[in-house]
Parts: C-alpha cells; structure tokens; sequence
C-alpha cells in the first residue's frame, strides 16, 4: 500500500497528520483502505511510507489494523510510485503475484474479480479502470476489447485524454515487475513502468463501474465522507458522533461532525466535515468547506468554499473567507 506521499492538495491538514491518517467519518482512511481489501481475503500489508512514518508506527502499535498484518518499509528518501513499490514489496519478502494499492482511494472495487482477471489473461500486470468526468488529473487508460492496456498518459492536458477511463490505482503484479524497476532512484510506475509494459505488451485492465474516490483533495476528501452518511455504499453511516455537542439553535445540514466537536448557538454548517476537538463559535457559517481538529472559527465567521482550516489553526470572528487555507500559503 502506497502511503508515503506528502499529501500536498491537502495541506494545511497533512501537515501534522499524513493523509492517510485523516479520518473518514470516525476512523482513519487507511483503515478503511485496508478493511475492503481484507474483505477480499487480504491479510498481509506493507506499506511503503516515507512522510511521517512515525504516525502510522503510533496508531498501529501492534502491527495490525483491520483485520491486516503490518509491515513497515520506510524510504529513507521518497522513491515514487514504483521506487516504492519496488522497495516495499523486497523489504515485505514478496517473490509472487502482488497487489498494489493507492493509499488515499476509497473504492468498492471487486478486487476478487481483478485478481481472477489478471490470472485468466496471463498478464504480468492488471489494472483495474474507473470511468472519471475529468480525466486530466489521473492516468488515462485506452484499452483493446480484450483488455490490453494500449497507451498510459499520466495527466494529460485538460481536453487531450483518449477516454475518460483511468487508473483506479489498483493493481495486480507479477514478481517480475519488480525487476523492471530500477533500484535507489525515484522511479514513477505511472510514467515509467506501465509505459514500458505497455510497450511489451503484457499490461492489461479490467473496467468496473464500482463507487471509487481518490480522497486526496480538499473537494473529493469532502465528498467520500459525503457519500457515507448519504448512503451511496451501503447503509448510511451517522453523520454527528454522539460525543459532540451542538447548542440550541444551531443547524447541521449534511455535514460530518467528528468526536468532541462544539457548535455553538447559531452557526450554521453544511456540507461540511468538522474533524475531532473543533470548535465553531455562535451565529459562523461553515460552507463546503474542512475545519481541522481541535480548530477553532470565531463567532459570527464565514467559512466558504472548501476552506481549509488546519488542525489547531483559529479564524478570528467576524472574517469571510472563500476558498482558503488556514495558515494561508499553506
Ligand atoms: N511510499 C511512497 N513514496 N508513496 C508515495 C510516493 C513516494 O515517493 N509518492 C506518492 N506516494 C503515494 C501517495 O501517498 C498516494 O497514496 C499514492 O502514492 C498515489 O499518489 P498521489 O499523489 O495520490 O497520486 P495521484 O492521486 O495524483 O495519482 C495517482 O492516483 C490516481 C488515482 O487516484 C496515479 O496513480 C494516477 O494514475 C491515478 O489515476
Ligand atoms: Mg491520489
């Protein structure tokens, strides 16, 4: 599992907490990365870390979560996508078919299906593919009918992608991928190794229609909690953690409000995600927008537009604030 990016769209959050550390509702992503795929059977992860390990190494004390064995391999320096996935996957003793997973995607993707998939068409890789409206910030996958991969273009250029299906950031690898990565350098599977394999061939990809969100930005971050308390996968999860507090007169309209969060008399919050410990003072309006823990928005604010508030970052009362990030410049 692929867990060691700096998590850069999501600053000021990942910069005390690594993304997959964020929670989603009442638990951290990770855990619910890795409860869907011990759902399919999964009971060994490394995860390949390189930001802030150490919060990951403190809330998995024992080495498990979600049903999973841990293991740890920690880049000493961040070696991409590949580079880590290579490093990782020597580090765990993995000598067969592998599976590789982006850390930050929420998906119910049939990975039983991939799995057979990739073993009924020999492939050396196989990447599962999830239609997206606006293909430009993922890796764009056209593929033959039979499912060969026939082109990989990471990020294309807004209006250039042959198709708006791309990688769902699942995969399942042969041993032999490994050998294709080079050793001790940043290596990128989206622009270097899937290329090559492409090239010879041997990388296919299975199309799902599956619910799928990467989770690694302020909008989609918002939406795949969203989705949990609307019920779009599955019975709806509550949405107000029964420690929090809301004062008489106070509206919550569509928004996740996390553990020992504080609403005061006449705020108003929609469509809005209150992470642990926040604090939102009388009559402030918190719109589309992510208020860190233990944050604080003063009486009478205005919180707009996916505003990021960092964890224990204060909004002074009385100010507007439309699309920022708390510290700004964060
Ligand atoms: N260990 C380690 N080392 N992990 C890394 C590194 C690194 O140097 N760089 C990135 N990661 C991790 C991130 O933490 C994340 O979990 C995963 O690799 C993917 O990185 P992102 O930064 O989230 O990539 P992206 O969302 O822009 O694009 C990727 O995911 C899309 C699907 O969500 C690509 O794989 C696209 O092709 C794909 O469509
Ligand atoms: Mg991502």
């Amino acid at each position: 599992m692929l867990v060691g990016g700096f998590g850069t769209r999501l600053q000021p959050l990942t910069l005390s907490t690594p993304k997959q550390m964020l929670p989603i509702i009442d638990r951290p992503m990770i855990e619910r990365v890795l409860g869907s795929l011990n759902a399919h059977g999964v009971t060994d992860a490394v995860l390949a870390l390189g930001y802030r390990p150490d919060a990951f190494l403190d809330a998995y004390p024992d080495g498990h979560c979600a049903g999973v064995e841990l293991h740890y391999a920690v880049e000493s320096e961040p070696l991409d996508t590949a580079g880590a996935v290579r490093f990782a996957a020597l580090s765990g003793g993995i000598d067969d078919t592998f599976i590789v997973v982006n850390g930050d995607v929420l998906t119910d993707l049939d990975l039983t299906e991939l799995w057979n998939f990739h073993k009924g068409h020999d492939a050396e890789g196989t990447i599962a593919l999830t239609p997206v409206d606006d293909p430009s910030r993922y890796g764009v996958v056209p593929t033959a009918d039979d499912g060969r991969v026939l082109e990989f273009v990471e990020k294309p250029a807004p209006g250039t992608a042959p198709t708006n299906w791309i990688n769902a950031g699942t995969y399942i690898l042969e041993a032999s991928v490994l050998d294709r990565i080079a050793d001790g350098r940043r290596v990128s599977i989206e622009r270097e190794t899937f290329p090559a394999m492409v090239a010879e061939r041997s990388l296919y990809a299975l199309h799902s229609d599956a619910y799928w969100i990467d989770a690694g930005t302020p909008v989609t971050y918002l939406d795949s909690q969203l989705d949990l308390i609307d019920g779009v996968r599955g019975s709806a999860e509550r949405a107000v953690h029964e420690t929090a507090t809301i004062l008489q007169g106070a509206v919550i309209d569509h928004s996740v409000v996390m553990a020992g969060v504080v609403v005061e008399s006449g705020a108003v919050i929609r469509n809005s995600v209150l992470l642990p410990g926040s604090r939102i003072g009388a009559d402030a309006h918190v719109l589309h927008s992510v208020i860190g823990a233990g944050a604080e928005v003063g009486a009478g604010s205005e919180v707009l537009d996916y505003t990021v508030v960092g964890n224990s970052r204060d909004v002074p009362a009385g100010v507007r604030l439309e699309g920022a990030r708390v510290p700004e410049g964060s």
